[in-house]
């Protein structure tokens, strides 16, 4: 089948969250998942990694992190990760409906986890986080979020826009990968390899060099 990126949930047992692609036989788009889900128990399966760098730590107390859809996979690390460190985490999480909130017992003991289904407004879950931005001394919080673009974008302008320092308002890019190991190209970035340095850029960084490029709706 070949070899497609995703991120790693936990580990040890290596866990991850797929989202299942739509699948067309006529051009073979969504091959890869499709053929994941049907991966029964006993069957062999290889994986390669882990690639690119931890995600930058902010020189300030307080850490919100939203995430939406699939951009969920990265969420338990960077909280167990963070809270270690000694940061206060918050975590939203924007889904379609309830049943898309998995992996919910390994960010729940590290951080107030909130769910928040569109209910008719897509992405929703920013109105939360706009609340939630309002309660915090914005000058001593970071913001990092994982998912789709759209979603993305208007996270990091959105906590720009509340206070927060443009160099703490992160988000994890997807950009195409291939070799994972800083060869071919594909996951470059404003010249950052992606599969080395990333997956967080900070706000400044990606209005120069993703928001405003034409690089399409994702997810
Ligand atoms: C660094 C990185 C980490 C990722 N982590 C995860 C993860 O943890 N969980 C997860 O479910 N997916 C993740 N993805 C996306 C995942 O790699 C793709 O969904 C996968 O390649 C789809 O393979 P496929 O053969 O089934 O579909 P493809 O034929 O590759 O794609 C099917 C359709 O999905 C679209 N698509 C492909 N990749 C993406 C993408 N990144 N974002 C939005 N749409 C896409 C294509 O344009 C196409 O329309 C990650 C991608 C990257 C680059
Ligand atoms: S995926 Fe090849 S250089 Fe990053």
């Amino acid at each position: 089948m070949g070899e497609k990126p995703f991120g790693i949930v936990a580990s040890p047992p290596l866990r991850f969250l797929v989202r299942k692609q739509k699948y067309d036989p006529a051009t073979t788009a969504g091959d890869f998942t499709h053929a994941l889900f049907r991966v029964k128990k006993g069957d062999t399966l290889y994986v390669r990694g882990p690639y690119g760098a931890q995600a930058p730590e902010p020189a300030v107390t307080n850490i919100m992190i939203l995430s939406g859809g699939s951009g969920l996979a990265l969420v338990p690390r960077l909280v167990q990760h963070f809270t270690v460190l000694g940061h206060i985490v918050k975590v939203f999480h924007g889904v379609r409906n309830k049943k898309e909130a998995a992996y919910r017992d390994l960010i729940e003991d590290y951080a107030p986890y909130t769910v928040v289904p569109d209910a008719g407004k897509p992405g929703r879950v920013l109105d939360v986080l706009e609340e939630a931005l309002e309660k915090v001394d914005v000058s001593n919080c970071a913001f990092y979020t994982v998912g789709p673009d759209r979603l993305m974008e208007d996270a990091l302008e959105l906590a720009v826009r509340k206070g927060c320092d443009p160099r703490n308002c992160f988000a994890s890019l997807e950009t195409n990968t291939m070799c994972g190991i800083g060869v071919c190209g594909e996951c470059e970035c404003g010249g950052i390899l992606s599969c080395k340095m990333g997956t967080f850029y900070d706000h400044t960084f990606l209005k120069a060099h993703y928001f405003n490029d034409d690089h399409g709706e994702t997810q």
